[in-house]
C-alpha cells in the first residue's frame, strides 16, 4: 500500500508552491500519495512562516497536537520546513523532540533523502542551509491542477527593510536562468496551463544570471512567456515599488497578455515611516508609478500590503496612509499590525504606539480597504468582461469559479464542464465582499 503524505502549510504563496513541489517530490521518489486526513499520515509536512510572531507561535501548538499521532503511530515521521525552521534549526527538535525533520526553503529537494535517512533508524536531520545549486535542478515537473500555475523565477531578497525578515529565512536572491524558466512554462501550457503567475519575493529584481546587462530582466521574461503557444494570461507576484521601472509600465502597453491586475505593496503612505522602514522610496514616487500604470492599462487594479503601528507611527503618519488609500483606489489587499522580527533592524526601535491604538487603525484601514475594493466591484455590475474558468466553485460544486481580466472571483452557474480552462464572456450581475456574481453572456 502507497504511504500516505499530509502537508500543512502556513503563509505565503512561495510555500504554497514549495510545499506542491514536495507533493511531486515524494511522490515521484518514494510513491507517497496525499492525503487530508493527518490520523492515517506515515509522514507530515509542516510548512512554516515567521513573517508575524503570531505565524510562529502556531508551528508549536501544532506539533503539540501532532505528538499525540506519534504516540499512535511510532512509525509516523513528523518534519518541519520554512521560514521557522530556517530561523530556529535546532531548537526546533530541542523544543519539540517530536519531530524527525528539519530543512530550510531552499533544500525542498533534500526531502526525500533526509526522510530515508531517518527511516533507516539515522537520528533526526536537519538541513537549513542555502546551498549555491539551485532546488530547481532537482525537481520534478509540476502536476498539475487546473488552467492556473504558479512559476518560480527568482527566491530571496536583498532589500532588507527594517522590519522583514524575510532575507534572514529565505536568503539573499537568486535568479533562474531565463531558458529554464520558459521551458517549464512551455510545459505547464501543454499540460492545459492557460495562465501563469511568475513568482518570487521580489520579481522585478529578476535577472537571467547569463544576461549581463543590468534591468529588463522581468520584462524579457514577460515578452517571452507571452509568444509561447497558449499562455493567455501572465500575472507577477511580488514587486516592489522601488525598481519598478519604466519598462516594467511600458509591459503593459505591449503585452496584452499580461492581465489587469499589481500587486504593488506600499507599507505606508507616510515619508517618515517609509524611511524608517527602509523602502527606499517616497509617497509621490509610488504615488507616481501608479498613475502611470493606470495611464498605461486602463481599468488595471491595484493592490498592496500595509503595516500599521509601525515604532513611531503618529496619528499624522497614519492619516497619511488613509490619504494614500483614497487616492489610489486599492482592490482586495492585506494589512498588517507591526510585529517585531528576530535578526531585523525595526525591533530595537522604541515602539510608543500603545497596543490598542494599533488595533484601532488597523480596523479603520481595513474598513476603508473593503469598502474601496467593493466600489471596484460594484462599478463593475452590468459589464461584460473577459474571464478565465479556473474551477468549480468551493463553495457550491454545482456553480463555476472564474477571474475577470483584473483578478477579481465571479462565481457563475454552467452546466458544461468543458468549459474549465476557456476565456469567456461573463456578465457581471452583483458584487459581494469577496467576489462577483456573473452570468454567461
Ligand atoms: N515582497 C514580499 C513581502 C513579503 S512579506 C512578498 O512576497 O510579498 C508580506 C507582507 O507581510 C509584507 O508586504 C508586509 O506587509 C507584511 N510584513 C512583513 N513583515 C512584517 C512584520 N514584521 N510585521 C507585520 N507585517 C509584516
Ligand atoms: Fe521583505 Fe522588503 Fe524583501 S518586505 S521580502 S525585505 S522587499
Amino acid at each position: 500500500m502507497a504511504k500516505k503524505l499530509f502537508i500543512k502549510t502556513h503563509g505565503c504563496q512561495m510555500n504554497e508552491y514549495d510545499s506542491s513541489r514536495m507533493r511531486d517530490l515524494l511522490g515521484d521518489s518514494h510513491g507517497f500519495e496525499t492525503t487530508q486526513n493527518e490520523e492515517e499520515a506515515d509522514l507530515i509536512l509542516l510548512n512554516t512562516c515567521s513573517i508575524r510572531e503570531k505565524a510562529q507561535e502556531k508551528v508549536f501548538h501544532q506539533l503539540g497536537r501532532w505528538k499525540k499521532l506519534k504516540e499512535k503511530n511510532p512509525n509516523l515521521k513528523i518534519g518541519v520546513g520554512g521560514c521557522v525552521a530556517s530561523q530556529e534549526g535546532e531548537n526546533i527538535i530541542k523544543r519539540a523532540p517530536q519531530v524527525d525533520l528539519v530543512f530550510g526553503p531552499q533544500t525542498i529537494h533534500r526531502v526525500p533523502d533526509l526522510y530515508k535517512d531517518i527511516t533507516e533508524a539515522k537520528p533526526a536531520s536537519v538541513d537549513i542551509t542555502f546551498p549555491k545549486t539551485e532546488k530547481f535542478d532537482f525537481l520534478p515537473e509540476q502536476n498539475i491542477d487546473g488552467p492556473t500555475a504558479f512559476v518560480s523565477i527568482m527566491e530571496g531578497c536583498n532589500k532588507y527593510c527594517s522590519f522583514c525578515v524575510v532575507p534572514h529565512t529565505r536568503g539573499h536572491e537568486i535568479s533562474r536562468p531565463i531558458d529554464d524558466i520558459l521551458k517549464e512554462i512551455k510545459g505547464l501550457s501543454l499540460q492545459g496551463v492557460k495562465e501563469i503567475n511568475l513568482l518570487g519575493q521580489n520579481v522585478n529584481s529578476y535577472r537571467d544570471s547569463k544576461l549581463k546587462t543590468k534591468g529588463l530582466g522581468l520584462t524579457n521574461l514577460i515578452r517571452a512567456s507571452a509568444q509561447i503557444e497558449g499562455i493567455q494570461r501572465i500575472q507577477f507576484t511580488t514587486s516592489h515599488p522601488f525598481e519598478f521601472g519604466q519598462d516594467l509600465i511600458d509591459i503593459y502597453l505591449e503585452v496584452p497578455e499580461l492581465i489587469s491586475y499589481v500587486h504593488l505593496p506600499v507599507q505606508s503612505g507616510s515619508n517618515s515611516i517609509l524611511e524608517k522602514m527602509r523602502r527606499r522610496h517616497t509617497r509621490d514616487d509610488y504615488l507616481e508609478i501608479i498613475e502611470k500604470l493606470k495611464t498605461a492599462r486602463k481599468g488595471i487594479s491595484i493592490s498592496s500590503d500595509f503595516i500599521v503601528g509601525f515604532p513611531g507611527e503618529t496619528e499624522d503618519d497614519f492619516l497619511d496612509t488613509l490619504d494614500l488609500v483614497d487616492r489610489v483606489g486599492y482592490d482586495e489587499s492585506f494589512s498588517f499590525i507591526y510585529s517585531p522580527r528576530p535578526n531585523t533592524t525595526a525591533k530595537d526601535l522604541e515602539d510608543d504606539v500603545p497596543l490598542e491604538e494599533k488595533k484601532n487603525r488597523l480596523s479603520v484601514l481595513q474598513h476603508k480597504l473593503e469598502n474601496s475594493a467593493l466600489n471596484i466591484s460594484r462599478k463593475m455590475v452590468g459589464e461584460t468582461r473577459k474571464c478565465l474558468v479556473t474551477g468549480v466553485s468551493k463553495k457550491n460544486p454545482g456553480e463555476f469559479q472564474a477571474r475577470t481580466e483584473n483578478n477579481k472571483v465571479v462565481i457563475f452557474s454552467c452546466s458544461d464542464q468543458s468549459m474549465i480552462g476557456k476565456i469567456v464572456d461573463i456578465e457581471i450581475v452583483e458584487a459581494k465582499n469577496k467576489s462577483l456574481r456573473g452570468v454567461a453572456a
